[in-house]
């Protein structure tokens, strides 16, 4: 019996689960994806999950606009998968702080830049890479760290940088720093297990 259940949470296209699931597969990290939520029912991370034979869950606010039910929903599928350790790779929503506090020291978040710089209410995506270079950075990275009630602020678990280099754009950014996330996110939950 694996020693990790882990959830992933995702919102979009999913290559960082998607790493996590060939990373598992090759035995990289005593554990299994047991159940992929997100909160679009249209994100490619659902799709990926399927493929892959894993349990998916479509929940979000708009499904349950009820809050506490929102929240019951999370933690009753969290609890029938007896999942031990929360990945949010993409995800776009902050975990509500009854998740937080049941999963203390439990979640992990990947985050493409080098936090502390470059996090917080409206650091994601495309975002963070148009302000690290409108910034004049020379470098960018990758961060995976425990997640706590503050956005993209909890202790930091690994990071690692790569070169912004003169003709970047933010696409040419993002793709240079995804595939250092794609590398340090399934080391992260080897680490953690
Ligand atoms: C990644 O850049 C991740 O750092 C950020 O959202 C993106 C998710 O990409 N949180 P994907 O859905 O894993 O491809």
């Amino acid at each position: 019996m694996p020693k990790l259940s882990i959830a992933v949470f995702a919102s979009g296209g999913g290559t960082n689960l998607q790493s996590l699931l060939d990373s598992s597969k090759k035995g990289a990290f005593d554990g299994e994806i047991t159940a992929v939520i997100s909160n679009n029912s249209g994100a490619y991370a659902l799709e990926r999950a399927r493929n892959a034979g894993i349990a998916t869950y479509h929940i979000s606010g708009k499904k349950f606009p009820e809050r506490d039910r929102f929240v019951e929903e999370i933690l009753k599928t969290l609890e029938k998968h007896n999942v031990n350790l929360i990945v949010l790779a993409g995800y776009m929503k902050l975990l509500p702080l009854e998740v937080v506090k049941t999963y203390r020291n439990r979640i992990l978040n990947i985050h493409p830049a080098l936090l502390p710089k470059y996090g917080g209410k409206g650091m994601y995506g495309i975002n963070v890479h148009k302000a690290v270079i409108e910034s004049g950075d020379r470098i960018s990275g990758a961060t995976v760290h425990f997640v706590d009630e503050i956005f993209d602020h909890g202790v930091i678990l690994i990071q690692r940088t790569v070169p912004v280099l003169p003709g970047d754009d933010p696409e040419t950014l993002a793709a240079r720093v995804l595939k250092v996330e794609h590398k340090i996110l399934p080391k992260a939950v080897s680490m953690f297990a």
